[in-house]
């Protein structure tokens, strides 16, 4: 990870208003935290559904070649065997002389340690699996693997799913779920850590068309990842040169993000050819092909997989979307998130307590509940009130004044401009709709008008 990034947002500032704000925690907290697991928070579990929520929309709803599932975590372990990681998935080990620590091979130079510089062990590769036992009885026999990755899921149940939505080549199954690495050393917040998601797509194609299906998905992921607002210049592709490929893999790019300690990997596009379906079709003596109508013969379909960290494209997109703004007393901090992503996508906030206000606010504020997850805050200055909804990516606040009484009519402030309008409240669900689809603010509903500049 080389090239630190020169913008606003570090790490530090990442992290304080994760663990501020409830986006994400360390896990156990009370008790140390455990390293390199992490628990999301109430705006931080609303981040990731939201994240998981567009990349199903885009990848199962709206289109007719995949399909979803959900594939349990514990696999029968000959499934590892098969896949090449109880051999393969391993990474170098070395263990420092004097302070003990332990490092992964290529974080170490001259066989030093990072940390003391004492001389470190000669590597012995660690597997990065965790085990654990199934069942009432601890012995060798009954060793299962918390799984590494999704996909092999998905290569399991190829046959499965082809039987029962009788797709045709090309087509794709996608599924979302949990993946454990006993990675050696973790760090970097979520960008690497213990136990961690996954949004894995593993897309069947006939043998010859296999490199045209590649380029078209590393286009598409990344127009996913522009479309919700990460900004093209952070983004590149980095393809591993041959003699550093996966076993599995005959070709594969990383999306790479500029994370503020630099380039890192946010997903990985690999062309993994037939490996997957052969080697689970040989070690599980069911034959795992397809009859390929036009060509009146079985083939192997070879695959395309786009795999993507729901972990890392949570860190990025927060990372993305951080601002700080010269405000007139204070720097404004603002999360640029797409309405999309945002956790929160209206703020309710009634510019008093006053017993009539407070129930108009309150009943707009159930309404509103129905379309979307909401806020309330009535607590100090609007002034203050707008500031907290910004830092934390909330688009839109709806103000109720005294005035709301008389007129049926509030205002809506937008996050990015600090721009009003005033609407009539039967405009506003309708109002909100459109906006946080996209529609300028200033394109006004029946009896809507243009409001004022917010002023600090
Ligand atoms: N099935 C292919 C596969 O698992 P990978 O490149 O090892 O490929 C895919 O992982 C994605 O999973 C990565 O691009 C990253 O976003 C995420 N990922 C992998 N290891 C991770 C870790 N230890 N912590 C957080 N995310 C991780």
């Amino acid at each position: 990870m080389a090239e630190p990034a020169t913008r606003k947002v570090t790490m530090e500032k990442i992290v304080s208003l994760c663990q501020r704000r409830g986006f994400i925690f360390p896990s156990s907290e009370i008790y140390g935290g455990l390293s390199s697991c992490w628990d999301y928070g109430s705006l931080g579990v609303e981040l990731k559904r939201n994240i998981k929520d567009a990349w199903w929309r885009t990848l199962v709803q709206e289109r007719d070649d995949i399909v979803g599932l959900d594939a349990s975590i514990l696999m029968h372990p000959q499934t590892w065997e098969a896949s090449g990681h109880i051999k393969g998935f391993a990474d170098p080990l070395v263990e420092c002389k004097s302070c003990h620590l332990r490092w992964r091979g290529d974080e170490v130079k001259d066989d030093r340690c990072p940390a003391c510089g004492g001389e470190v062990t000669e590597p012995h590769m660690f597997n990065l699996m965790f085990k654990t036992l199934m069942g009432p009885v601890e012995e060798e026999a009954s060793v299962v693997y918390l799984r590494p990755e999704t996909a092999q899921g998905i290569f399991v149940n190829f046959e499965n799913v082809l039987n029962t939505t009788r797709k045709r080549l090309p087509f794709g199954i996608a599924q979302i779920g949990k993946a454990f690495r006993n990675e050696i050393t973790t760090g970097n917040f979520i960008f690497r850590s213990r136990e961690f998601e996954q949004m894995e797509l593993e897309f069947f194609v006939k043998p010859d068309t296999d490199e045209e299906w590649f380029d078209y998905w590393v286009k598409e992921r990344l127009n996913w990842y522009v479309k919700l607002g990460i900004k093209r210049e952070n983004l590149r592709l980095y393809e591993h040169p041959k003699e550093a490929l996966a076993h599995y893999a005959l070709k594969c790019f990383d999306i790479e993000y500029l994370f503020p300690m630099g380039w890192g990997e946010l997903e990985g596009i690999a062309n993994r050819g037939d490996f997957d379906l052969v080697q689970h079709s040989t070690f599980s003596g069911k034959s795992l092909n397809y009859f390929d109508e036009d060509a009146k013969q079985h083939i192997v379909p070879h695959i395309i997989e786009p795999s993507a960290g729901v972990d890392r494209s949570a860190l990025a997109f927060l990372c993305d979307a951080y601002d700080e703004e010269p405000d007139e007393e204070e720097i404004r901090v603002v999360l640029h998130l797409h309405p999309t992503l945002a956790p929160i996508k209206v703020a309710v906030l009634p510019l008093s307590r006053r017993e009539k206000l407070a129930e108009l606010a309150k009943k707009i504020y159930a309404d509103l509940r129905q379309c979307w997850i909401v806020g309330y805050d009535d607590a100090q200055s609007i002034g203050r009130r707008y500031r907290r909804q910004d830092e934390i990516g909330t688009p839109f606040c709806v103000t109720i004044d005294f005035q709301s009484l008389e007129d049926e009519q509030v205002t809506i402030r937008e996050r990015d401009t600090m721009k009003q309008i005033r609407v009539p409240i039967s405009e506003l669900k309708t109002t909100l709709t459109a906006k946080l689809s996209g529609e300028p603010l200033f394109v006004l509903p029946p009896g809507g008008k243009i409001w004022k500049e917010e002023k600090g």
